[in-house]
């Protein structure tokens, strides 16, 4: 197996926030990889934008210092580092000020007709004034676009208002909402594995599904993201992004196409589809936690440095989904920090055989469970019951058959960390669609 670079024509990439920890620890890197395969053009930039007063020379010795703490040693090579570092560029940039979108418009327009990318690593605060910015320095045209993480916004009102104020500048289609959960080649097979087999899309429904556990399980703390955390919770940093997106994965219908469009319109039926948790529910679908200290880790109020708070580190929800298919079947959803295993997995528990005829056993019929690991150990694993060889009667064992991504290597699979996969351009890949545009 060999990788495809598909070629892309030169870009300007402009990082607003390009000295803050998403640029630094993630970003960056991740561009760094993609540098390394060969799959930006010779003549690209990035341009980090912040406050810092600093020069091109000092941030390139900056980002520097970034890449070797967050990449590993063999990735480094000098003259890879050497090409990526010349690509950058850095602007002294105050984005209440239109001097520095006229100041980052001359740099722009050495280059008037390549795609402009502008990734937003700051808070949703200023999502506001950088797109209205951008559109007064008359950097808002056709080749522009606009890429935004989570959290946007903290309830549905919140949410609307910001992508109202991202839509009066920027179309639809040049919007990209990053949910680098999607961009997880774990994640992206769970749509092979549904729709380039045959085998399991008859036996995807509540006639043999019993119910679905989507697991994320970290076992690090907030750290130092805690200013952060303590205003999201697992909620809405977890929960409402990347599991509803794997729940979206696991239960839409067949898209008609394998392109953007049509898997968003999919997945937002199933999202429409959700049996709302209100009312006594809250209290029996729910369930919201908290870590608390060790004598080697720091509790929960202790990293985030508020010791009243309520926030949720931990959460578990019962999920119905009102649909033909999905009808009866509950999707168990869990993700938490400080837990004691890292691990994001997806279980679908089949229905165990509708009779038993092997009379006494000594072990219990177990139900089929595919799991699919998603992180670390990428794999499927399909338990199934099989006759223990031998004498001594008929006995069963639950054995699983095991399918590790890992020992494909030699095959040249590799499975990175998402944010060097994270994508622009294809819909079916890291972006996500906004279902709040989708309602209009
Ligand atoms: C991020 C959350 O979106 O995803 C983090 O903000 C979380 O809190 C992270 O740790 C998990 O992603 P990954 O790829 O590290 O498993």
């Amino acid at each position: 197996m060999s990788q495809v670079i598909i070629p892309v024509a030169a870009f300007d990439l402009v990082i607003f926030g390009g000295t803050g920890d998403l640029a630094l620890r993630k970003l960056l890197p991740a561009l760094f990889r993609r540098d390394a395969a060969g799959q930006i053009p010779a003549p690209a930039r990035i341009i980090g934008l912040a406050l810092n007063q600093q020069t091109t020379a000092e941030y390139r010795d900056q980002v520097a210092d970034a890449l070797q703490s967050h990449l590993d040693a063999n990735e480094l090579q000098a003259g890879m580092l050497e090409r990526f570092l010349a690509r950058l560029e850095y602007r002294v940039t105050n984005v209440g000020d239109i001097a520095s979108f006229q100041a980052l418009a001359t740099l722009l327009d050495e280059h008037p007709e390549r795609v402009r990318v502008y990734y937003l690593a700051v808070a949703p605060a200023l999502f506001d004034p950088i797109s209205h910015g951008l559109a007064a320095a008359g950097l808002a045209g056709n080749n522009a676009r606009l890429v935004v993480e989570k959290p946007l916004g903290h309830d549905y009102a919140s949410a609307a208002r910001l992508n109202a104020q991202i839509g009066e500048v920027f179309d639809e289609h040049a919007i990209y909402r990053i949910d680098h959960y999607l961009g997880k080649e774990t994640v992206q097979n769970l749509m092979a594995l549904r729709f380039a087999n045959a085998l399991f899309e008859p036996i995807w429904n509540a006639q043999c599904i019993d119910h679905v556990q989507i697991t994320a399980a970290e076992s690090l703390g907030v750290g130092t993201r805690g200013g952060y955390y303590d205003n999201a919770g697992a909620i809405r940093d977890m929960v409402q992004n990347h599991l509803l997106q794997l729940l979206c994965l696991i239960a839409i219908e067949p898209p008609y196409r394998f392109e953007a469009d049509a898997v968003r319109d999919e997945k937002l039926k199933v999202l429409r589809s959700l049996r709302p948790i209100s009312g006594h529910k809250v209290r029996d679908y729910t369930v919201r936690g908290q870590y608390s200290g060790t004598s080697t880790t720091p509790s929960y109020t202790d990293e985030v440095g508020n010791p009243a708070s309520l926030t949720e580190s931990y959460v578990a929800l019962k999920v119905e989904i009102d649909s033909w298919r999905w009808s009866g079947v509950p999707f168990y959803l869990r993700t938490g920090k400080r837990l004691k295993a890292q691990a994001a997995e997806i279980a679908v528990v089949f229905k165990k055989p509708s009779h038993v005829m092997f009379g006494e056993l000594h072990t219990p019929i177990l139900p089929n469970v595919l799991s699919m690991r998603l992180q670390p150990d990428e794999g499927l694993r399909l338990h199934i019951m099989t006759k223990e060889p031998g004498p001594g009667g008929f006995r069963l064992h639950d054995i699983p058959l095991d399918m590790a991504f890992a020992e494909r290597q030699d095959a040249g699979w590799r499975m990175p960390d998402a944010g060097c996969l994270r994508t622009l351009g294809d819909g079916c890949g890291a972006r996500s669609s906004n279902p709040v545009h989708a309602r209009r």
